[in-house]
């Protein structure tokens, strides 16, 4: 999310090119498309429907203060077709900003393992999202509603949750529980793991960016490797994207232009002036970064319906050489737009506010955003393709204020869960694709024999956790052979008698 774009608000598609740094908007997005298009939650693989028992646990609204002591419903799913009772382990995911029936569907690798390990499955509901709304219409009417919207109140639910199960479920009570999680729920995986290390034995965190925060890396280098990803899948791809910008620029200054760049792309709503014009480019900066976190190796319907290896068709129409002129290098960039907007042939037009929503799990991201998960993002149009912005967490408070009366606390995150310092936890597997850009913020070295680095090069946001495909890279298999030998391990390790 950067600064200058929440700003004009969540209507219209200025606000677009915020979502293209929501971390789990991503879901969100992928989720209303689903349902706008009738699509299934996973119509791209060749699996049977998952079937699950679906529950709901009376949670407490604030776990840590003794005002409010009122209860919500929180959901979560349960499936335990495999499990070996008693005591057979449980994966437990742990949900992030959306639907968790969404997640549920969409977490192939938990479904394959479940069967592998005899273990039950649990996806819980984060606060806030899907169905566990803590006051139901009214949880994103005002800030004071809000304010149990925070990552650790979903971490202190989950342990919750699963003390409960645990004293409740025969055969529950011995079983050792491995959390798992990709994206923002990867984050939470680690810190449930850090925080609550006598409820779960370990976790896997898939594309986790637990770095991606004040101070600890680089706020360029996201944006550096979506650039990295343009630049290996196609000639001259990067630059000509870089380019791109000004191009636009220079044929949106006339109404001539205008009109020529909305027909050329197809837009639902014709630009009408330069406002406008920037709405575009924030909505084309966007589509090319969500294609970074999609690139996978095979058809999917994750985001959107796309071919195998998306961003090397969306490079063959930009293959230009340097003299170019402004109108072929763009008709090239719209052909490369539609190859995400339109692969399955059945758009009329594209809408640059399609990402632009009201919808309760974007909101209730942009308010994490805007309170804890404040990820700084930037970029040069050197080292990235895209127009120089800097981070400017003053403008951002400003407009986080505006939105919600609250602002955000730069250095929360890294206070709260160690920053980089986290050398004394144990049991973490963090896995990260090299060409997904979130791996900017993630762990890609070892840190201890137990906090455990696996990078799958070809991949992009956790490919891992996504059910088994014969085009699946060497990489992404040997990945997740590894991750079921750390669990292996863990479990053989927590049922070994206490030593006194
Ligand atoms: C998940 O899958 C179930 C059963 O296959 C289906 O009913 C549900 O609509 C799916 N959810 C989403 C969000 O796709
Ligand atoms: C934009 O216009 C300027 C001035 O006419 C020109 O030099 C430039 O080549 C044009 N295109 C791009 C991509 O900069
Ligand atoms: C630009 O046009 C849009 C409609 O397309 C309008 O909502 C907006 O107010 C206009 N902005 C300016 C600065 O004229
Ligand atoms: C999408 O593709 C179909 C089939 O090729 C085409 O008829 C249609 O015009 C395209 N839509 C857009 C918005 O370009
Ligand atoms: C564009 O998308 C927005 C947000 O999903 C929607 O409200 C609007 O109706 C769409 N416009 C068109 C012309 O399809
Ligand atoms: C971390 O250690 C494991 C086990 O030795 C190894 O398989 C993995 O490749 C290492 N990760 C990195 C990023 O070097």
């Amino acid at each position: 999310m950067r600064a200058g774009v929440l700003q004009r608000g969540l209507d219209g598609a200025a606000v677009t090119g915020a979502l293209a740094l929501c971390l789990g908007c991503l879901h969100v997005i992928a989720l209303k498309s689903q349902l706008l298009t009738g699509l299934g939650g996973s119509s791209d693989s060749a699996e049977a429907p998952v079937s699950y028992e679906t529950f709901y646990f009376d949670q407490k609204i604030d776990h840590f203060g003794f005002l409010e002591d009122g209860t919500f419903k929180q959901r979560y799913l349960v499936a335990h077709k495999h499990w070996q009772q008693p005591g057979g382990p449980v994966l437990f995911y742990t949900g992030n900003e959306g639907d968790i029936t969404w997640f549920c569907n969409n977490t192939g690798f938990m479904w394959e393992t479940a069967e592998e390990l005899g273990a039950m499955l649990v996806f819980a509901e984060h606060r806030y999202y899907g169905e566990s709304l803590p006051f139901g219409q009214d949880s994103y009417s005002d800030s004071k509603h809000l304010n149990y919207l925070t990552s650790e109140q979903a971490l202190a639910d989950f342990a919750v949750l699963i003390q409960n199960l645990k004293s409740t479920l025969p055969g529950a009570q011995h079983s050792p529980v491995i959390a798992v999680g990709g994206s923002y729920g990867g984050m939470l995986a680690a810190w449930f793991r850090m925080k609550y290390p006598n409820i779960v034995i370990g976790a896997l965190a898939a594309s986790a960016p637990i770095w991606q925060f004040t101070g600890i890396v680089p706020c360029g280098d996201f944006y550096k490797i979506v650039t990295q990803d343009y630049a290996r899948s196609g000639y001259n791809c990067d630059a000509n994207i870089r380019k791109s910008w000004k191009a636009i620029n220079n044929v949106s200054s006339t109404v001539s232009g205008l009109q020529w760049l909305s027909q050329e792309f197809s837009l639902c709503i014709p630009l009408k002036n330069k406002s406008d014009a920037v709405g575009f480019k924030n909505w084309l900066q966007e589509t090319w970064v969500n294609l970074a976190m999609v690139d996978y190796p095979y058809e999917a319907n994750f985001l959107q319906p796309l071919p195998r290896w998306p961003i090397t068709v969306v490079c063959k129409h930009l293959a230009y050489d340097p003299g170019v002129s402004d109108y072929q290098l763009l008709h090239g960039v719209s052909q490369a737009a539609k190859v995400y907007y339109n692969f399955t042939g059945t758009s009329s037009c594209l809408n640059t506010s399609q990402t632009a929503t009201g919808s309760l799990g974007l909101l209730g991201w942009f308010y994490q955003a805007c309170t804890e998960m404040v990820m700084p993002m930037c970029t040069d149009g050197v080292q990235d393709m895209f127009e120089p912005e800097e981070w400017n967490f003053k403008a951002f408070a400003d407009e986080c204020s505006a939105m919600f009366g609250v602002r955000p606390r730069a250095d929360w995150a890294g206070a709260v869960y160690g920053g980089k310092d986290i050398a004394s936890h144990s049991n973490i597997i963090f896995s990260n694709g090299g060409l997904d850009p979130w791996s900017s913020g993630g762990v890609t070295s070892n840190i201890t024999d137990s906090l455990v680095s696996i990078v799958i090069p070809d991949g992009a946001h956790h490919l891992d956790l996504r059910y088994r495909n014969d085009y699946d890279p060497p990489s992404v298999r040997a990945a997740r052979a590894l991750e079921v030998m750390y669990f292996r391990k863990w479990i053989k390790q927590a049922k070994r008698p206490p030593q006194t």
